[in-house]
C-alpha cells in the first residue's frame, strides 16, 4: 500500500512539475532567475560556478564504455556539489570523438539526474566545437578559423555557426567554446589558426557571422545553442610565441587590436566568455579586475557569465605565485570577476570558495551576482524545460547542406599565392608526381581539435574523406603517381621520389605541419623542418616544374622553396573536404578566391603586420613578407575602377559613402574581394599605414562589372587617443581601394 502510495505521489510530481515550469516559462528570466536564487542554499550557489571535467564522473577508460557515466559519481557531483557544469569528451586526456547515440545517451544520464535534484537546476554541457563538433563521430568538420577567415565570406561563418550549434544540441551537448575571437598576430603562437586572423575588422565580422548563426536572437530555440567568445583577452599575443606565456600590451593596443573583437562578440549576442589561460602586463586574465569587471561589465556591458580557462584559477597560485595559497587564487579570481571555474578535476574550488565565504572573505552579493549571470544564460538557452530533449540527430547532423557547405568554404579558403605563367590549373592529361609529408594525410587538413584534442590519430579520421593524394587521383587516376606515407611522421625515400619526378610533367610538393594545439604545439622557429627543405632541393634539383601546396596552422617558412616553385598554394586547416578542395583548384574545376587572413613572412623575424606603423616602413625598415595579407590569384583577372566618395568633407559623427567599380577582365567566371582600406592621415598618435575597414565578395562572370557601395562610419575613422579614449581627429583622410585612392577631410564643427 505504501508502495502504491509513492507511485502516486511520484506520478502527480511528474505531472504537475512540467506543469509548474511552463507556467513559469512565461514570466521574464530575470523574475525566474530571481525566484530561483532566492531558493538555493550557499552550497547550491557555489555549485553552480563550478565545472568538471567528464572523467570526473566516467568510469575507468569511459571513452571506449557504451555506458561511461559512473552514476555513484555523477550522483556525488551533483547531489554533494551541486555543479553546474560539465565538459569535455570521455575521458581526458585520452578523449575522441564519441558516436552521437553515446553523447545522446550520457547527456540524457546527466539530464534525468539534474531533475532528481532538489532544485532540478540543469548542468550546462560544454565542448569545444570549434570547427564542427569535432568530438562527435562523423561529424561535418569545417575549415579551421584561419581558413574561414581566408574565405572573406561571413555568410560562410554564419552558416558554420548554424550547422555547428545543431550538431552540438543533436549530441545532447548545450554550449560551445567557440568562436576565438583572440587576434592572430603572433605567427609563432601555436593557437594562430584558431583565429581570424590579423585584422581588427576581419576578426570582428567573422566572428560576429559565427554567433549570429550559432544563437540567433533566442538561442532557446532547439537547434541554438549559447556561444563563449575566447579567451578574453590578449591571450594570442605571447611575445615569445610559446602558448600561455606573457603579453605586454600596453592599453591602447589593447583597446584598438585586441578589444573590437570581443567588442563585437558581446554585440552580438554571446552568452559567455572564457578568461585569458596566461597574463597580460604582469596580471593574469584570471586575476585581472580592470579586465574582466572594468572593462568587461562596466564599458562593454557584457551580461553573460565567464568562465575560468582549464584549472586557470588554481594556477594563480600554483604557476604564477600571485597569490599564496590555492584559496587565495580562488578569493582572487572570483572578486575578479570569473563566474564559474573550469575546476576541472576536484572539487577544491567549491570547497575553498564555500569556506571563503563563511568567513566573509568573498561576500555573498558577488556569489549572488555570478550565480544570476549562470542562471540567466541557463534560462535564456531553454534548459529548463525539460519537454525538450536532445534535438533530433536527423537533418540536424551531418546533413547533405553541411557537407556541402563544408565544401565551399573549403574552396574558397585555399589560397593562390603564386602562379608563374598560369602553369596552374593543371592541364587534365599531364603526369603528376605528389609527394611530401602532408600530401596524403586527413589530419594534417584538420590540426587541432579534430576527434581527439591534438588532432593527430590519422588511425581514427573517417575513411571516405580523401587526402590530397587521394583525391587528386579520383580526379587524374593512373596520371598521378605518389611516393610518400600515410602520415606526416612518415619518412620519404627522396631518392624514390627524385627518380620517380623524372618520369612525370609535374611534381605537387605538399608540406607544412602536423596538427597540434596549445602548448603541445610550441615551436623554436618558424623554419620547416630540415628534412622538408631536403625534399624539395632534391626535387628542384630535376628542374621540373614544382606546384608547393602547404597545410598547417602557421606560416612556416616557405621562401626558398616558393621562390623556386612555379605554383604556390597556401591550404592551411581546410578541414575534411580539404583534399577534395584543393585538387579542384589544382585542376581548375574551382577558381581559386582565398584571401590571405595574415602576413606571410618572408624570413623568421618578418613579423611586421600589414597595418603597420610609419616607422617600420622608413629609411632601410621595410613590410616586405612573402606575400601579403589580403593577397590571393584568381584563374580570371580582376580590376577596380571608379573609386568615388559621396564627400569631400564631414563632419562630427557623419558617414560617409564609398563606391568603386569591379570588373571580371579575364576569361572565367571567378570570385573577387573588394577590401576597402583607410589611412588617417596625420594624428595625435601614429596612425597605420592603412587599415582594413570594409569588404565584400562578389562573384563575375567574364566581362561582368558591378559597381559596390560601402560605408564608412565615424567609428571607423576613429582611434584611441592620447588619454585612451576613443577619438576621431579633424584632418585629412585617405580612402584606398585597389590601386586608387580618393581622400576627404574630417573638419571640426
Ligand atoms: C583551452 C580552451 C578550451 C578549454 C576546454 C583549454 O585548455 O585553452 O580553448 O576551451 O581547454 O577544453
Amino acid at each position: 500500500m505504501k508502495l502504491i502510495l509513492y507511485f502516486y505521489i511520484f506520478f502527480l510530481f511528474l505531472l504537475l512539475g512540467p506543469a509548474v515550469s511552463a507556467q513559469e516559462n512565461n514570466e521574464p528570466v530575470e523574475t525566474r532567475v530571481g525566484k530561483l536564487l532566492a531558493q538555493m542554499t550557499l552550497e547550491e550557489k557555489i555549485g553552480q560556478m563550478t565545472q568538471i571535467d567528464f572523467s570526473v564522473i566516467s568510469v575507468e577508460n569511459g571513452q571506449d564504455a557504451d555506458d561511461p557515466v559512473d552514476q555513484a559519481k555523477l550522483d556525488d557531483a551533483l547531489f554533494n556539489y551541486h555543479i553546474g557544469s560539465i565538459l569535455n569528451a570521455p575521458t581526458t586526456p585520452n578523449n575522441k570523438a564519441q558516436p552521437i547515440e553515446k553523447w545522446r545517451n550520457l547527456t540524457q544520464v546527466i539530464r534525468d539526474t539534474t531533475f532528481r535534484t532538489r532544485l532540478q537546476i540543469p548542468v550546462i554541457y560544454g565542448i569545444d566545437a570549434i570547427h564542427g563538433a569535432n568530438y562527435t563521430r562523423n561529424a561535418v568538420l569545417f575549415p579551421q578559423a584561419i581558413n574561414m577567415a581566408a574565405t572573406f565570406e561571413p555568410e560562410l561563418s554564419f552558416q558554420e555557426g548554424k550547422f555547428t550549434a545543431k550538431a552540438v544540441k543533436a549530441s545532447g551537448l548545450d554550449w560551445n567554446f567557440a568562436p576565438v575571437m583572440d587576434i592572430g598576430r603572433q605567427p609563432l603562437w601555436p593557437r594562430l589558426w584558431e583565429t581570424y586572423g590579423e585584422d581588427v575588422h576581419l576578426v570582428g565580422a567573422m566572428g560576429e557571422a559565427f554567433i549570429k548563426g550559432h544563437q540567433a536572437d533566442d538561442f532557446s530555440a532547439a537547434d541554438k545553442a549559447p556561444a563563449c567568445l575566447k579567451h578574453f583577452v590578449g591571450y594570442s599575443f605571447p611575445i615569445n610565441g610559446k602558448d600561455r606565456t606573457p603579453a605586454w600590451i600596453g592599453e591602447r593596443m589593447l583597446r584598438e587590436y585586441f578589444l573590437p573583437g570581443f567588442e563585437a562578440g558581446v554585440k552580438a549576442g554571446a552568452a559567455t566568455i572564457m578568461v585569458n589561460s596566461a597574463e597580460v602586463d604582469g596580471i593574469p586574465g584570471h586575476a585581472n579586475y580592470k579586465y574582466l569587471t572594468g572593462i568587461l561589465r562596466e564599458e562593454m556591458g557584457f551580461t553573460g557569465f565567464t568562465v575560468s580557462d582549464w584549472e586557470d584559477i588554481i594556477r594563480l597560485y600554483s604557476r604564477d605565485k600571485l597569490a599564496a595559497s590555492p584559496s587565495e587564487a580562488v578569493k582572487i579570481a572570483v572578486m575578479a570577476g570569473v563566474d564559474m571555474s573550469m575546476a576541472p578535476f576536484n572539487y577544491s574550488f567549491y570547497d575553498l570558495l564555500l569556506q571563503l565565504v563563511k568567513d566573509g572573505e568573498v561576500p555573498l552579493s558577488r556569489i549572488d551576482e555570478a550565480v544570476s549571470r549562470i542562471l540567466r544564460v541557463k534560462f535564456q538557452s531553454g534548459l529548463f524545460d525539460r519537454q525538450q530533449p536532445a534535438l533530433a540527430a536527423a537533418d540536424n547532423f551531418a546533413s547533405r547542406e553541411a557537407v556541402e557547405l563544408n565544401r565551399r568554404a573549403a574552396r574558397e579558403s585555399i589560397v593562390l599565392a603564386k602562379n608563374d605563367g598560369q602553369l596552374l590549373p593543371l592541364p587534365r592529361q599531364a603526369k603528376v608526381l605528389v609527394t611530401g609529408p602532408t600530401a596524403n594525410s586527413l589530419s594534417v587538413m584538420n590540426g587541432g581539435w579534430t576527434i581527439t584534442w591534438q588532432g593527430n590519430k590519422d588511425e581514427l579520421y573517417p575513411q571516405d574523406k580523401p587526402s590530397l593524394y587521394r583525391a587528386l587521383l579520383e580526379k587524374a587516376g593512373d596520371r598521378v603517381s605518389f611516393v610518400g606515407g600515410k602520415r606526416f611522421e612518415d619518412e620519404i625515400n627522396i631518392e624514390q621520389a627524385v627518380s620517380e619526378a623524372r618520369n612525370n610533367d609535374y611534381i605537387i610538393l605538399a608540406l607544412g605541419e602536423k596538427p597540434y594545439t596549445e602548448t603541445l604545439g610550441n615551436i623554436e622557429t618558424l623554419d620547416l623542418p630540415p628534412p622538408q627543405l631536403q625534399l624539395a632541393r632534391a626535387l628542384q634539383a630535376t628542374g621540373k616544374p614544382i606546384i608547393l601546396v602547404t597545410f598547417g596552422g602557421r606560416p612556416r617558412i616557405i621562401t626558398e622553396i616558393a621562390n623556386n616553385a612555379a605554383a604556390v598554394v597556401l591550404g592551411f586547416l581546410p578541414g575534411m573536404e580539404g583534399g577534395i578542395a584543393m585538387a579542384d583548384i589544382l585542376y581548375g574545376d574551382v577558381n581559386p578566391s582565398g584571401k590571405l587572413p595574415i602576413t606571410y613572412p618572408r624570413d623568421t623575424n618578418g613579423i611586421t603586420p600589414y597595418d603597420y606603423k610609419p616607422s617600420e616602413e622608413f629609411e632601410s625598415n621595410r613590410y616586405w613578407p612573402l606575400y601579403s595579407f589580403g593577397h590571393g590569384l584568381s584563374y580570371t583577372r580582376f580590376e577596380t575602377s571608379n573609386l568615388q566618395l559621396d564627400k569631400t568633407s564631414i563632419a562630427n559623427g557623419e558617414d560617409i559613402n564609398v563606391s568603386v567599380k569591379v570588373r571580371n577582365t579575364g576569361n572565367l567566371t571567378g570570385k573577387e574581394v573588394v577590401m576597402v582600406y583607410l589611412h588617417d592621415v596625420a594624428a595625435s598618435v601614429t596612425r597605420p599605414n592603412r587599415q582594413l575597414k570594409a569588404f565584400r565578395k562578389v562573384e563575375l562572370k567574364a566581362g561582368e562589372e558591378r559597381t559596390l557601395l560601402f560605408t564608412l562610419t565615424w567609428r571607423d575613422m576613429s582611434f584611441i587617443g592620447v588619454d585612451m579614449r576613443r577619438i576621431v581627429e579633424p584632418g585629412e583622410f585617405r580612402v584606398m581601394v585597389g590601386n586608387e585612392t580618393a581622400t576627404f577631410s574630417v573638419v571640426k564643427n
